[in-house]
């Protein structure tokens, strides 16, 4: 198993090229499933996730090329051998869940295992599925399968979601474009991953109205028609690298970089003495003068605090100049990190939902053991700024989510590699 060394200390200084959303690029995929006609996708990032829904997809008779090394994924679904969706697959990523809808939705049947995922706290689907029976699927849950019916077609419905949730929204938009009438879901999510596969879905003939807001309406349509769609900049990539020099010092330019898609977290770094500019190209970030200063996080769906950045600021705010208090509010068990984060020196206490983070002068390295996708990378941006040697194992999950992770970084003047093994 591959494991990432560090050695900390250097300031970085240069410019990384921000990739496509692997949470987009997942929710699009599966889209191809309501069409006939060629999916493209652009921008598509170089992922084993992706490569875990291609598989998915594939296992489904679904075509999916991955051009340009990569970067385009073609796809069509022009003939589906299987609605059956296996647990060896969908086990190794929660996304999978998504290929529910689109199945029911075109083909009146599906057999989607019931997902696994990264360990961050339980992390049922039953609002995908309360969702989906609202359109009218029956549902039956057998041995692991979720077994989905909707012999006369689904038909529009209210949703309103009892909080908000990403996959569920997509998998009941992804429903509703197909369904006889209008669908209406309230308290959806609002992240710009739903814009984008709105977005694309509009291209492709759907008709819907409010994607970004907490209310969208859904005309439901007979058939949808191919599309090209470049996928929405990776915002957690985006705010994991404008962290870096955050941490380590220095100067380093995002490119692709928007602002609108990282406000609320730019707000913090801003709080922390993190200058953050728009540029042509994208967002310059760099250190003021002087220590980090602490600042308090919480955790919120869109436009809020993104809880897949938690890890990533709890590392910078380990060597702040007093003491942070970090709340998360969307996964329970998302601090998997902090324990790894006292190895090298860090003073955390952890209490249910809470994190009480007293900043230390500086980290030192350490052996640390990487627990979740983004868990891993806050552990790569702890040991930029430690003295000594961080050797990140078990750093599978981060391929799962950061392409290059070691090329980028090294660009700027980090001593990283990769070390196989
Ligand atoms: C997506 C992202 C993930 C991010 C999360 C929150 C993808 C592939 N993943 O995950 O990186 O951390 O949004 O921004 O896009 N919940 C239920 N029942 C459900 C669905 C969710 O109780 O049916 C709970 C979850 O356990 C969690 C909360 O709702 O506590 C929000 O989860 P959700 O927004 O659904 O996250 P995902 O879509 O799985």
């Amino acid at each position: 198993m591959d494991s990432i060394l560090v050695k900390g200390g250097a300031e970085l200084r240069g410019e990384i090229p921000i990739a496509g959303a692997k949470n987009a690029c997942l929710a699009l995929m599966p889209a191809t499933l309501l069409s006939d006609e060629p999916l493209t996708l652009t921008n598509a990032p170089r992922l084993s996730d992706i490569r875990t829904m291609t598989q998915l997809l594939q296992s489904l008779g679904a075509e999916v090329s991955a051009l340009q090394d990569g970067r385009v994924l073609a796809l069509s679904s022009h003939d589906l051998t299987s609605h059956v969706a296996d647990y060896d697959i969908v086990r190794k990523m929660r996304a999978s869940i998504l290929v529910l809808g689109p199945l029911v939705a075109r083909y009146g049947h599906a057999v989607v295992s019931l997902p696994g995922g990264c360990a961050i706290g339980a992390r049922p689907v039953d609002l995908h599925l309360k969702g989906l029976e609202a359109l009218g699927a029956e549902l039956d849950l057998r041995e692991g399968y979720v077994h989905a019916k909707a012999p006369g077609g689904l038909k529009g419905a209210v949703v309103d979601f009892p909080f908000v949730s990403v996959g569920a929204t997509e998998n009941v938009l992804m429903a509703a474009v197909l369904a006889r009438g209008t669908t209406v879901l309230k308290n959806a999510a609002r992240e710009p991953e739903i814009v984008d596969l709105a977005a694309c879905l509009s291209k492709m003939g759907a008709r819907i109205d409010g994607a970004g807001t907490g209310t969208i309406t859904i005309e439901g349509v007979d058939r949808l028609t191919g599309a090209t769609h470049p996928v929405v900049t990776d915002r957690i990539e985006l705010g994991t690298y404008m962290i870096a020099p955050a941490v380590a010092g220095g100067e380093v330019e995002c490119i692709g970089g928007r602002l609108d898609l990282v406000s609320a977290f730019a707000e913090r770094l801003d709080a922390a003495g993190v200058s953050v500019e728009e540029t042509p190209r994208g967002l310059k970030v760099a250190r003021r003068n002087g220590r980090i200063r602490a600042v308090d996080v919480e955790t919120a769906p869109f436009p809020g605090f993104p809880t897949d950045l938690q890890a990533q600021m709890m590392a910078l705010l380990c060597t702040a100049d007093g003491t942070s208090v970090l709340e998360e509010r969307i996964f329970e068990n998302r601090f998997m990190h902090a324990p790894e984060l006292q190895r090298m020196g860090a003073k955390i206490a952890v209490h249910g939902g809470t994190a009480t983070v007293t900043g230390v002068e500086r980290l030192k390295g350490a052996p640390v053991m990487a627990t979740d996708l983004r868990a891993s990378v806050s552990l790569i941006l702890a040991g930029l700024a430690a003295e000594g040697e961080t050797v990140v194992n078990r750093v599978y999950h981060l391929d799962r989510g950061y392409e290059r992770v070691e090329e980028k970084l090294g660009a700027c003047g980090a001593s990283i590699e990769r070390i196989s093994g």
